[in-house]
């Protein structure tokens, strides 16, 4: 086979060697624009799990890569003058020169030819190649000149980075943050040889453009990062070696992607590698890896399935099949990683102390949970977690009569607001039964909030509970607009509070457009009109949910007025009988969701146009019941944070509603997201609505609670430690295990819960069957 490789990086070489040793009839070529010793860049780190593969594929190399390599384990953070160290993160660092120059050198010995200073202008230079691989990096000829084949999805993101070079020594992963009188900026250094380290430096746009860094030429960038580092460089010069550039240094990241990686060009079979088809952001360091792997697998292709010109198209279809998987869960993880970077110096710099602010920044990527931080380095996270309960206050009372053996995990600290000290950080999410008659709750609601309030969460909502007759969902649903409504309520309150130690919440709320529809599994099932026996609906605008639903009428001032009273009446019931907590229902599309979202509310008048009108009546609704709602208890508000739909709410704009509640005297914001259209397309995920709490939290300094896929322990933990919310509400894991807290804790191994006094024999059993279960796993580990 005739094989030409355009760019002699990572991607290329290592393909062209790997080749070269399957098949010496081989006739393979790298062509590369640049001298054999002359590339941009410093050093690049990749894992020790790429160099086990490297290993196997060609010991040779592997050998030269490893003796010239760096290993080390720690991450250091040094921020408002503290230095907090973290270990057992296992790097390795090698200059890009020195790797490059390894694999020039084994590709010769292998009889690879190297073109230098030769610059392909595309793969048709090259017609007699059978294989033609675009290994020319991030601003590929070849990808470019066929859009329509690659359909590359190409995103420049917004920071200013500049890739320098320094000869202080630095013996751990170092992340500096320096704040300047216009923002702040942050440098990523990693040794990669004795004597050199690679030395990022990263700011937002606006905060560059403020220091006139777009005016800048490299000797004056670099003389600008000397100064806003100096107290770390200690008089430590930094360098560039990308003398190539003109102009700024600074570049913004892209990111690439490509739907499709390969195609026939008329002579020749051509496929991207590398950097031509993925990017993966600096801030977890994998760009390299992933061209290496892409290499490896292409060969591993050809060997598998036959290294003749017929098997090409074959193996190129496998190829991508393959690696397209691996590359998009590197891709995802980069853009959370990379994405805590772009926003830490408005959401986590001048918020978090330095010790939340590392756990914050070491779980950024969201692939490294609380217990992957425990087996990396066990004191320093039970140092976190001893240093978060202190933040937690938390006080003798609450583990009375229990021994804590270990540190307390984040979860299960108290917290407080207003009055109401929460045990934990765990809370029943509102889930609606369809099981009331008339609005009203029976023992179906005794039993069902009763067995969860004993499961160990801290505060248990009751379902979404409407404050008419015509402002539930189905007839199923329940009410408090009545006086035996208010005793049946009464009862399930006060047994949670007579029996157990958790509070008890009421979400309040009307439908909306929403209304007079069927329970799931009833009918057409939900959000589907009932087949007889409907009620009038109201909602913002005259629009159905479902396109051939029921339409509502646009509220009037009188039914304004109305529905107020209404959910007043409601919250003064909701006192007298005796709830701890109240959470007024924004979200979902029901009718306080349709004022706020753009998608629902079409109105002329006060009520509708501007976000500021838009909010106009649920603010007033919530300022009318947070004055009959006593002071000494908390009142949250949940909001659809991202309507998932172009033009509907975005998290910038949940932003800006969690500000105009917080200013309203609201405690908390519930931040869940969707249902408000059935356009939407969410992206679903591990907790995948804890980025908009996190955002909320930081940026508005209102306390926030997360919900939406958050289903173990170690979720709830990492949420809670990175601050990324003040509680987390579980609602479906708790439909299949009332005890899911109680239970959970004996997962991780905390026995410092307590159990209901009757229920106490089953702890020490429960624990000990996980503790042989962790035994076994981590023998299995061989930890
Ligand atoms: C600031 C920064 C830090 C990074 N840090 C890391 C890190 O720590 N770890 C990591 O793994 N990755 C890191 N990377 C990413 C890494 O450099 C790339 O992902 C990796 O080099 C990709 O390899 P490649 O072979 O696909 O492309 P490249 O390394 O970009 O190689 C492409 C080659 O093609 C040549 N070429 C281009 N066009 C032509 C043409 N028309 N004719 C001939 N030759 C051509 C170029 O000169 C170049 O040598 C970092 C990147 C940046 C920007
Ligand atoms: C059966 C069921 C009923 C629900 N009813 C309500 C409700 O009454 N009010 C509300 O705000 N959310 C309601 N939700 C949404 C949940 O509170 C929660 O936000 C959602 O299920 C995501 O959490 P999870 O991934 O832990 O299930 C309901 C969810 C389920 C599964």
């Amino acid at each position: 086979m005739k094989i030409v490789c355009i760019g002699g990086g990572p991607a290329g070489l290592y393909f062209a060697l790997l080749m070269k040793k399957q098949g010496r009839h081989h006739d393979i070529t790298v062509v590369e624009r640049n001298k054999p010793y002359d590339t941009f860049g410093w050093g690049v780190v990749f894992s020790d799990q790429t160099m086990d593969h490297m290993r196997h594929w060609d010991p040779e190399s592997a050998q030269e890569i490893q003796q010239a390599f760096n290993h080390w384990d720690d991450i250091e953070l040094q921020f408002k003058g503290q230095v907090i160290r973290s270990g057992g993160h296992g790097f390795v660092g090698i200059g890009r020169k020195k790797m490059l120059n390894i694999l020039q050198l084994r590709c010769e010995a292998l009889g690879v030819k190297l073109l230098f200073e030769q610059d392909a202008a595309s793969d048709l230079d090259f017609p007699d190649a059978d294989l033609v691989i675009a290994s020319d990096g991030i601003n590929s000829n070849v990808r470019n000149r066929c859009p329509e084949v690659f359909k590359p999805d190409i995103v420049n993101r917004p920071n200013r980075y500049i890739w320098l070079g320094t000869h202080k020594q630095y013996d751990a992963f170092t992340f500096l943050f320096e704040k300047t009188e216009h923002g702040w900026f942050q440098a990523h250094i990693y040794k990669f040889d004795d004597q050199t380290a690679t030395f990022i430096v990263e700011c937002p746009e606006d905060v560059w453009l403020a220091h006139g860094l777009d005016q800048a030429d490299q000797a004056e960038s670099i003389a600008f990062c000397e100064k806003v580092f100096a107290a770390n460089l200690q008089g430590e010069r930094l360098m560039t070696n990308a003398r190539h550039l003109r102009g700024s240094a600074w570049l913004n990241f892209q990111r690439v992607k490509c739907a499709q990686w390969s195609h026939f060009n008329g002579h020749s079979h051509v496929v991207l590698m590398g950097d031509s088809v993925h990017t993966a952001h600096f801030a977890i360091g994998s760009g390299t890896k992933l061209a290496l792997e892409d290499a490896i697998e292409l060969a591993r292709q050809f060997k598998d399935q036959g290294d003749e010109v017929a098997h090409i198209p074959q193996v190129l279809k496998q190829y991508q099949a393959l690696r397209a998987i691996d590359v998009i869960r590197l891709q995802n993880a980069a853009w959370n990683a990379m994405e805590w970077f772009e926003v830490c110096g408005q959401r986590y710099c001048d918020q978090l102390a330095p010790e939340q602010f590392m756990y914050s920044m070491l779980t950024r990527s969201q692939r490294i949970s609380h217990e992957n931080l425990r087996l990396r380095d066990k004191n320093w996270l039970e140092g976190y977690e001893r240093w978060f309960a202190a933040q937690a206050n938390l006080t003798a009372p609450v583990m009375a009569g229990h021994s804590a053996p270990n540190a307390v995990p984040p979860m299960f600290t108290p917290y407080r607001l207003r009055a109401i000290t929460l045990k934990n950080r765990v809370v029943v999410s509102p889930m609606a039964q369809y099981k009331s008659v008339d609005g009203r709750v029976g023992d179906f609601h005794l039993m069902h909030l009763g067995a969860r309030a004993m499961g160990g969460a801290a505060l248990v909502f009751a379902e979404m509970t409407c404050t008419s007759a015509d402002a539930r969902i189905t007839p199923g649903c329940p009410g408090l607009w009545n006086d035996a409504q208010q005793e049946d309520w009464k009862r399930i309150v006060d047994w949670v509070h007579q029996e157990t130690d958790a509070k008890i919440a009421l979400q309040i709320g009307h439908a909306g457009p929403k209304g007079s529809t069927c329970a799931p599994w009833q009918g057409a099932g939900s959000d589907h009109a009932l087949p007889e026996g409907n009620w009038p609906l109201l909602s913002a605008s005259a629009q159905a949910f479902l396109p051939n639903g029921q339409v509502p009428s646009a509220m009037t001032q009188q039914d304004m007025v109305r529905v107020k009273n209404d959910f007043v009446r409601t919250a003064q019931r909701a006192v007298q009988a005796g709830f701890d907590w109240l959470e007024l229902h924004c979200a979902h599309g029901y009718l306080l969701s349709s004022f706020i979202s753009p998608l629902t509310n079409h109105r002329q008048d006060a009520y509708g146009g501007t976000l500021e009108n838009r909010l106009r009546y649920p603010l007033d609704i919530f300022t009318a019941v947070r004055a009959v709602w006593p002071a000494h208890l908390p009142m949250s508000v949940r909001i659809s944070a991202h309507d998932w739909v172009e033009g509907g709410m975005t998290p910038d704009q949940a932003t800006e509603v969690a500000r105009a509640f917080k200013a309203a005297g609201a405690d908390m914001i519930d931040c869940s997201s969707g249902q408000v259209s059935v356009q939407q397309k969410p992206v679903y995920g591990r907790m995948y609505q804890t980025p908009f709490a996190d955002r909320i939290r930081q940026e508005v300094g209102i306390p926030t609670l997360a919900v939406g896929a958050i289903s173990e322990a170690d979720h709830v933990n990492s949420v809670i430690a990175a601050g990324r919310a003040d509680l987390c509400a579980v609602a479906r894991p708790h439909l299949a295990n009332p005890a899911w807290t109680l239970t959970e804790a004996a997962r991780i191994g905390y026995t410092a819960v307590k159990w209901p006094a009757p229920y106490q024999s089953g702890q020490p059993q429960l624990e000990a069957a996980f503790a042989r279960e962790r035994m076994l796993q981590s023998a299995g580990r061989g930890d």
